[in-house]
């Protein structure tokens, strides 16, 4: 809803409202975001405006009628040279050499149309929408600010830039959003990491020194994720919290400043870094849409916002809700080592298993013997699959299950046809050393015939046969970034090709699945998934550093978007042993699939594959688009109803003096009833050791060959959780769990709790 109350602007969501208004002097002063206002005058909104008399000390005073000091206001929008010295939203070179700027406000209007971008993809649906026009005091440039007001209590904003003076203007800088508060009562909350070790969580207390979260890589990158938080020292389920997105997928910057009068001010954009784009007359610059969204339930409050708000305004409707299959990716089974007799026998013991969608991953095509060569070849080849992939699909449909394959459209090698012919359409700096990774050049995108070139190349191969899916991979990020477009431009143009191609792709074949991935989470952001409903999280799927990944991802994105492989042991990345049950209670939690090679696995690992498989299938609603809960060491699904859930408990390391433990649900309705039992699990007598003597009548030694026979056939029976509660005892007092086990022998009463124990707990509502 929008108010516009005399020279004030009051936006509201459900729950929250977001208040500006434009001050006597022309710029926009911020008023207010938080919990919902009402207000129904202008004065009733001056109460929140800033009361200043006079500049303090050696502040710069706007004007001299004035008393402001622009510096010590909360402003929407903010530029260098009018006495600001924070960090701005936009920087210009004017052709006359100068780059202060004062944007003063010109016009405004609202209405209900949500308009798509040009150049990059923006969020979709119902939503208000307010228009405002700001008008360069000195130079004809116009700055528009658009503010979307989206009910599930997000507000979006695009900023642009049109130049109408005749010569060109130099942008150095156009971010996306600056959001400024009174105080500095906050945490700056970010996620951080690598290669297969993404998203970890950083708290960081403000101080009078920025801090900057940055990707300068030509991804958003593992490093630094777009998606950050500004809390006022909240807890998971309460306090207030601010989060804030992107929709972008290339170099990004998100900066946490706090004043000299302690005001707070957080900018976020596009890296200025590396950055500057000429635009010429009458052309229009557009940032990137920013998303924010503010909740008073704490984390998990804000994250069933964000939750939402990607289902609903990010992923492209026919693949929102749209339930995803389970599915067997090659790589970690047979790496760069596939042919037809392999891949048909691994995804025929997949199809026996409940498997449905099969996943042909890296080295499938032309010379693709390993990573130093073939990528841009996009051709089969014919000494693996001597009958080619149309065969091959055909093939694996006739099992059952559906086909998928894996592509690297941004790179090539040099050692494949594609370089050879075109070595001047990748990003290099002739004459000089290039420092590659992975062996492989990035094509250069921003170019138009190169991206109109791939796209005929993926229309040609997702023509071919019958494909259901693509795993979208890019291996590398940027060095030596050198292309024909002026320097400061290549990064954002190559981004604006990629989008440009994922457009085309994703509509010319709705059919196909797609999947992003950059080596894991190096590209997992909103502009991705505007195209792709879900993102290969990262190639660590090792349970226990997987449960971190996941949990951090949870704070920003719905466990839809996130897809999870139960992998085998010792695992690839950190040559840990998990359990199999640890591993799919972890991967279960979004989108499931198996990377591993299936035919391997013992008659128990497959019975036990089997049922994990029937489980994610009757739940899988709940898995994929239940509202998710970070619970005290898991998580909890629910459905819209709360009538059903799903609980996961996860503890890495056994400790003998925390053996009493409780499980409190989330998101239930206090006032229904309800059945909470738990999965029934049976173990492998072997992973007792010589313990098994405290429960077995004969006695077992370690090895023996009746050691081995009795662990065929007899396997141990897991404890029993079932108990009836209302909603308001499970949520605020919780579950007490059978005792942990400890050397005092083991029946049904007992929790076999090894290190990496998990279980689920199925929660339903119930009469009794
Ligand atoms: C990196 C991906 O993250 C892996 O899952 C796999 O697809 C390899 N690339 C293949 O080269």
């Amino acid at each position: 809803m929008i108010k516009v109350l005399g020279s004030a602007f009051l936006l509201s969501t459900n729950n929250t409202s977001y208040a500006m208004r434009v001050l006597p002097t022309g710029q926009l002063e911020h008023l207010y975001y938080g919990q919902r206002i009402e207000a129904d005058k202008e004065e009733d909104l001056l109460v929140l405006s800033e009361k200043h008399a006079f500049p303090l000390g050696n502040q710069i005073a706007y004007d001299e009628e004035s008393s402001y000091s622009l510096e010590n206001m909360r402003l929407e929008y903010s530029g260098y040279g009018k006495g600001d010295f924070r960090e701005p939203l936009v920087e210009l070179v004017f052709p006359d050499h100068t780059s202060t700027t004062d944007f003063l406000f010109d016009y405004a209007t609202y209405n209900k149309e949500k308009k798509p971008l040009h150049t990059l993809p923006s969020s979709h649906g119902e939503c208000d929408h307010l228009y405002i026009r700001l008008k360069e005091r000195n130079h004809d440039v116009d700055l528009i600010l658009d503010y979307y007001i989206y009910e599930e209590d997000v507000i979006t904003r695009t900023t642009k830039i049109i130049n109408h003076m005749k010569e060109d203007l130099i942008v150095e800088r156009a971010m996306s959003l600056c959001l400024d508060f009174e105080d500095d009562q906050f945490e700056f909350i970010t996620f951080n990491g690598g290669w297969a070790d993404e998203m970890h969580k950083h708290i960081h207390n403000l101080s009078s020194a920025k801090i900057v979260n940055a990707s300068c890589m030509g991804t958003s990158s593992s490093r630094a994720q777009n998606f950050v938080m500004l809390s006022r020292f909240a807890k998971e389920d309460e306090g207030e919290v601010y989060g804030f997105n992107l929709i972008y997928s290339g170099n990004h910057k998100e900066v946490v400043e706090v004043s000299s009068t302690h005001k707070t001010r957080i900018v976020t954009g596009i890296n200025n870094e590396q950055f500057s784009y000429c635009l010429k007359s009458e052309e229009v610059f557009e940032a990137p849409e920013a998303i924010m969204g503010y909740s008073y339930a704490g984390f998990n409050g804000l994250s069933n916002i964000f939750h939402r708000f990607v289902n609903e305004h990010i992923i492209k409707k026919e693949w929102a809700y749209k339930e995803r299959p389970i599915l067997i990716n090659s790589w970690e089974a047979m790496y760069f080592n596939v042919n037809e007799k392999r891949i048909l026998s691994l995804a025929k013991e997949a199809s026996e298993m409940g498997i449905e969608l099969f996943v042909l991953d890296d080295g499938w095509f032309k010379g693709r013997a390993d990573d130093t060569r073939g990528l841009g070849d996009w051709e089969v080849d014919r000494k693996k699959l001597p009958k080619g992939l149309d065969h091959l699909s055909r093939k694996i449909h006739k099992m059952g299950i559906k086909f998928g394959i894996w592509v690297e459209p941004e790179m090539t090698n040099e050692n494949s046809d594609y370089y050879r012919e075109h070595p001047d359409w990748v990003i290099k700096i002739d004459g000089q050393m290039q420092s590659l990774g992975r062996h492989q050049y990035v094509i250069d995108l921003s170019k138009d015939e190169v991206v109109d070139d791939m796209i005929s190349r993926m229309t040609a191969l997702f023509s071919s046969c019958q494909i259901d899916y693509v795993k979208w991979d890019m291996n590398r990020v940027m060095s030596d970034v050198f292309s024909t477009c002026r320097k400061g431009e290549v990064f954002h143009h190559y981004i604006c090709g990629l989008y440009r191609m994922m457009d085309t792709l994703t509509s010319r074949f709705p059919h196909i699945l797609f999947e992003g991935c950059a080596s894991g989470g190096n590209r997992f952001d909103l502009g991705i998934l505007s195209y792709f409903p879900q993102i290969w999280a990262s190639d660590n799927t090792d349970s226990w550093c997987r449960f971190d990944i996941q949990n951090s991802y949870s704070y920003g994105y719905p466990q839809s978007t996130f897809t999870n492989h139960v992998s085998g042991v010792p695992n690839h990345q950190t040559l840990r042993v998990t359990p199999l049950a640890a591993r799919f209670h972890v991967a279960a939690f979004g989108l499931l699939g198996y990377e591993v090679n299936l035919l391997d696995l013992s008659k128990k690992e497959k019975e036990d594959i089997k049922q994990q498989i029937i489980i994610y299938k009757k739940q899988r609603a709940l898995f994929q688009f239940g509202n998710m809960y970070r619970v005290d060491m898991g998580w909890m699904v629910v459905d819209e109803k709360r009538s059903r859930a799903v609980g996961m408990l996860f503890k890495p390391i056994n400790e003998l003096s925390k053996k009493t433990v409780v499980f409190k649900c989330k998101g239930l309705d206090p006032l229904k009833r309800y059945h909470f039992y738990n999965q029934k699990m049976t173990f492998d007598i072997k992973e007792m050791g010589s313990l098994i003597n405290t429960a077995s009548p004969i006695h077992i030694k370690q090895g023996s060959l009746s050691h081995r026979v009795i662990s065929k056939f007899v396997h141990l029976q897991g404890e029993e959780e079932d108990h009836y509660a209302s909603g308001s005892l499970l949520m605020n007092a919780g579950v007490f769990l059978k005792q942990g086990f400890s050397a005092t022998g083991f029946n049904e009463d007992v929790r076999f709790d090894p290190d990496f124990f998990s279980r689920l707990y199925f929660i339903e509502e119930s009469a009794l």
